[in-house]
């Protein structure tokens, strides 16, 4: 049984990662040709997101056919040797399972709407008259979330885009397709998976109205979900491999669960409250400052209740859904490279197992896109002309998707400071900011500060120690609430973190002894640090670690 206490993910998006046949989109091959700078980095696992057969209406997210390879990624014989690649060289290959849905192009979904009842079954469809859905929930994309069919008479749920039709998991045949199809990659090789939204896949005996909300709260951590997931991986075989699911809404009581080894159900949950301390009143369109008090408490209460109750976490602060981190809780400006590696210490030293996007390592920025037409993403497209209709400017509404658009993670690795920063040798399907000149691969091997050595530091710190993958966890809840403290505790040892979230100089409401502990590590120069043998203060930005024996 492998031991993911040690483990760091890298996680790839591969239509921006690398494209190796000059048609402005990533590839397999394009991967493959990168895996020695993956392992450069230290990785045990690459999650690579859906690069199945779709329409691409959702990237991928949107798989017209889970056994084959949409051709602009690839071939089947790509993949096989992306698997071979990365276990040659010590890593396995995590692929990502979109089962809540499926693209409306798949042979199941074309069935089901020429009236077929068997695949009808595989899908949620309820009578209603053209005017009346059968309840008022809200897509997650913007829209009602019910979409009618004529020739049938009735509405089909997409709890996404209206071309990603939901399943029906209460069918049992559905969950018996699903299981093949794990089945089938497990024998190829991969040696672990992601499972898409996977706590939306129970939905309710009864649909009903939501009268205070968009719908979440009646199918997020549904009925039977718990059920599904351990039959899911009983069947499969795969509670020994490694199994993320994306949990979108979720509480902590359902993560203790999914996550927690007697239950069999999943290794680790990934979810977002974090990364909501920005939503104005939990609306992700509506600009807020970082609430940096709540984002402190979010990960002081998760860590030590997974902790408690021996659940697991991805700890991670990017992903193909969620603007850069440091343009986000960071300095993308004066503070760059400092802020990127607070951060990145603040998530590598906890108690989980890190996960890094693409890119995160070289410090990208958010994309700085300034038209409409620079977009491509489904969910921004729409969310922009909701908000025209709902009165704000087209500036506000620019300025909005500047900060909260997905895209802002989706554009081309930066590899070096070569035309389209070495990532294709013809224009890229989506754009990339001017800072690829500096901030690239290329550039930061060669320097041994950079962010992405940094970051190479922290993943080698997680396999020397044992602090760092088993370490009980305390937070330090002290004063100002910039300030994200804690400690990690194992056997007469202790690692303590401190973190300064803020570009100012910070005096600690009482001062940090260290001169029992020896610096583990730091984004500042140590040794310039002339304040005795207590840190009365931390620098803009500034991250140390401390680790010793008491
Ligand atoms: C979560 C994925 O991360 C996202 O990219 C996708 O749009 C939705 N699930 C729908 O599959």
């Amino acid at each position: 049984m492998i031991d993911l206490k040690k483990c760091t993910v890298y996680q790839i998006y591969p239509k921006s990662f690398c494209d190796s046949n000059g048609d402005g989109i990533g590839d397999i091959r394009g991967i493959i040709g990168k895996l020695d700078y993956i392992q450069s980095l230290g990785a045990d696992y690459i999650w690579c997101t859906p690069f199945f057969t779709s329409p691409l209406r959702d990237n991928g997210y949107d798989v017209e056919d889970y056994r084959n390879i949409n051709p602009v990624f690839g071939t089947m014989e790509d993949v096989e040797a992306l698997i071979a690649g990365a276990e040659e060289r010590g890593m396995g290959l995590m692929l990502d399972m979109v089962f809540n849905h499926t693209s409306t192009r798949h042979e199941w979904f074309k069935r089901a709407l020429a009236g077929e009842q068997k695949y009808m079954d595989y899908y949620i469809f309820r009578d209603g008259g053209p005017d009346k859905p059968p309840t008022n929930w809200q897509s997650k994309f913007g829209g009602p979330a019910w979409e009618y069919v004529p020739s049938l008479q009735k509405w089909y749920l997409h709890l996404f885009d209206v071309t990603q039709a939901d399943l029906n998991w209460n069918n049992p045949e559905v969950r018996q397709e699903l299981k093949n199809i794990v089945l089938f990659w497990k024998s190829k090789g991969v040696k672990g998976f992601r499972f898409d939204v996977v706590n939306l896949i129970s939905k309710p005996d009864v649909f009903e109205d939501d009268n205070i909300g968009d719908g979440k709260r009646f199918y997020s951590d549904g009925p039977r979900v718990h059920e599904f997931l351990k039959e899911l991986v009983a069947d499969t075989g795969i509670e020994d491999m490694i199994t993320v699911g994306e949990m979108s809404s979720t509480s902590l009581a359902n993560c203790l669960k999914y996550s927690n080894p007697k239950e069999k159900e999943l290794s680790m949950c990934f979810n977002f409250h974090h990364l909501k301390v920005d939503y104005k009143d939990g609306n992700k369109w509506e600009l807020m400052k970082p609430d940096y008090r709540r984002l402190r408490d979010l990960f002081a209460v998760w860590q030590t209740e997974m902790e408690r109750k021996n659940g697991w976490m991805a700890v991670f602060w990017c992903n193909h859904d969620q603007p850069r981190i440091v343009s986000r809780f960071g300095d993308d400006k004066k503070y760059w490279k400092e802020s990127a590696k607070m951060l990145a210490t603040f998530i590598h030293l906890l108690r989980g197992t890190p996960y890094i996007y693409q890119g995160e390592e070289l410090g990208m920025t958010n994309a700085g896109y300034s038209s409409i037409d620079e977009y491509r993403d489904v969910e921004s497209i729409n969310y922009y002309h909701i908000l025209l209709k709902k009165g704000k400017t087209r500036e506000r509404a620019l300025e909005i998707l500047r900060q909260r658009s997905r895209d802002n993670g989706r554009s081309p690795m930066q590899w070096n400071s070569g035309r389209y920063g070495g990532f294709s040798v013809t224009e890229p399907w989506i754009g990339l900011p001017d800072n690829y000149k500096w901030i690239n691969v290329a550039a930061e091997d060669r320097d041994e500060d950079s962010i992405l050595n940094y970051y190479r530091a922290l993943v080698e710190l997680r396999k020397q120690h044992k602090i760092i993958q088993e370490g009980r966890i305390e937070f330090l809840l002290l004063k100002p609430e910039e300030i994200f403290a804690y400690k990690r505790v194992l056997y007469g040892q202790e690692l303590l973190v401190l973190n300064n979230f803020s570009g100012k100089n910070v005096p600690l409401c009482k001062p940090i002894p260290y001169s029992e502990h020896s610096c583990l590590i730091s984004n500042y120069n140590q040794a310039e640090n002339n304040q005795g043998r207590a840190i009365k203060s931390l620098r803009p930005y500034e991250s140390i670690a401390f680790y010793g024996k008491y």
